[in-house]
């Protein structure tokens, strides 16, 4: 088999599945409980968020555990615009953000009556930033913009559109996606109020995530109940998959650079590849990118019968965001970035790991060019 989604998901680590398992089966005793087995339980996961915030260099009270980044996200934005909605009720974000936030904002504005911008971006998918600046105002709570896109793997400068909000209205809060940049690139948690983070995409548990929340920041609950998570998020905690999360970002901020060299030059060797096919347009943009994510068109191919003939051959690649794919209508990054009807219908995207070898791009290569010949064959 050979995985190029690992955007999508990854393979859990077999040291996060084996301790995992362990704590099920011995510690599942409910956090909340006075009595010994329940205490040791809460021990671990208060453990786990102090390593958290110890490896993001931010307070423990900071870190809350969610089910994953879209909660995570669902949980700033809708919590910072009710908080702070008595400041203003204009909001900002980007075209090109992941469902969860983009969708977030759309039900801010269309069933809570809050007025939204959507930034543009340019045929790179650069954000215009001098659009950002010209839309904050007075009145303006929050923007929220993700570090690393998931469909291109355009990096945002995050650290110029901090200093933009800043200069034009320094109480507005800023909330950055980060799931893509975890474990990837560097992070810098000082820039930023709130940032939304998942497990599942650095070898960890499916249904697991935090949100970084400044101390400075409050939020209005989503889920009211019980004192878990400081009454953040009512309901039992989830110990054993919170506890799990600390070695699941230990484990992927080893040797991230190394990591990252070795994805880069497998990034740089496809590009390269590919760019010698005819039909081929590749997406991804050659400045501000994430090698992890190489996007690609092929031109008067349907991305789905191109997905299906490599599935056939057990290579596993996706069309677009997997969380829109069973969409019909072409990827929202690349409508936003206005290409060409033909490019913007015909995208794929790989994603690469550290686990990524060559033999395995070899003869990833072999059968996507294979495949172009014989699809072009039956056309004509
Ligand atoms: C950029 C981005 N944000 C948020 C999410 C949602 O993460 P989760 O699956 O943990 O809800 C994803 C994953 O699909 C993503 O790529």
């Amino acid at each position: 088999m050979i995985y190029l989604d690992y955007v999508s998901t990854t393979p859990l680590n077999s040291e996060v599945n084996k301790m995992y398992q362990s704590l099920l089966n011995n510690y599942f005793a409910n956090s909340d409980s006075l009595y010994s087995l329940g205490i040791q339980t809460s021990r671990f996961m208060e453990q786990s968020r102090h390593l958290i915030a110890e490896m993001l260099n931010v307070k423990p009270t900071e870190i809350i555990f969610t089910s994953g980044a879209s909660e995570s996200n669902n949980m700033a934005i809708k919590g910072c615009a009710f908080q702070y909605q008595n400041r203003g009720k204009h909001i900002i974000t980007t075209a090109i953000e992941h469902s969860s936030v983009y969708n977030t904002f759309v039900q801010l504005r269309d069933v809570f009556g809050f007025e939204v911008d959507f930034i543009s971006v340019d045929q790179e998918g650069n954000l215009n930033l001098d659009e950002l600046a010209s839309k904050i105002r007075k009145d303006t709570i929050l923007v929220s913009t993700m570090y690393v896109n998931n469909e291109i793997g355009v990096v945002n400068p995050i650290r110029k559109i901090k200093e933009i909000i800043e200069k034009c209205n320094p109480i507005t809060k800023y909330h950055v996606d980060m799931v893509q940049a975890l474990g990837k690139i560097p992070i810098d948690l000082s820039i930023v109020d709130l940032a939304s983070f998942s497990a599942h995409k650095i070898y960890g548990l499916k249904g697991s995530g935090i949100l970084y929340k400044k101390e400075s920041t409050s939020l209005v609950p989503l889920i009211n109940g019980g004192q878990q998570e400081e009454g953040m998020r009512g309901g039992t905690s989830n110990t054993a998959t919170h506890t799990m999360f600390a070695k699941t970002l230990r484990l992927a901020l080893e040797n991230q650079d190394e990591k990252y060299q070795h994805v880069l030059s497998i990034h740089q060797y496809v590009r390269q590849e590919l760019e010698k096919e005819e039909d081929i347009v590749i997406n991804t943009p050659i400045k501000n990118f994430s090698p992890y994510i190489l996007n690609f068109s092929c031109i008067g191919y349907k991305p789905e019968v191109l997905l299906h003939a490599l599935e056939k051959m057990e290579c596993y690649i996706s069309t677009k965001s997997t969380c829109s794919s069973h969409k019909n209508d072409v990827s929202k990054t690349l409508a936003a970035m206005k290409l060409n009807d033909d490019i913007a219908k015909s995208a794929l995207r790989i994603s690469f790991s550290h686990l990524t070898t060559q033999e395995e791009i070899d003869e990833f290569l072999y059968h996507l060019h294979k495949i172009l010949k014989s699809i072009k064959k039956q056309r004509g």
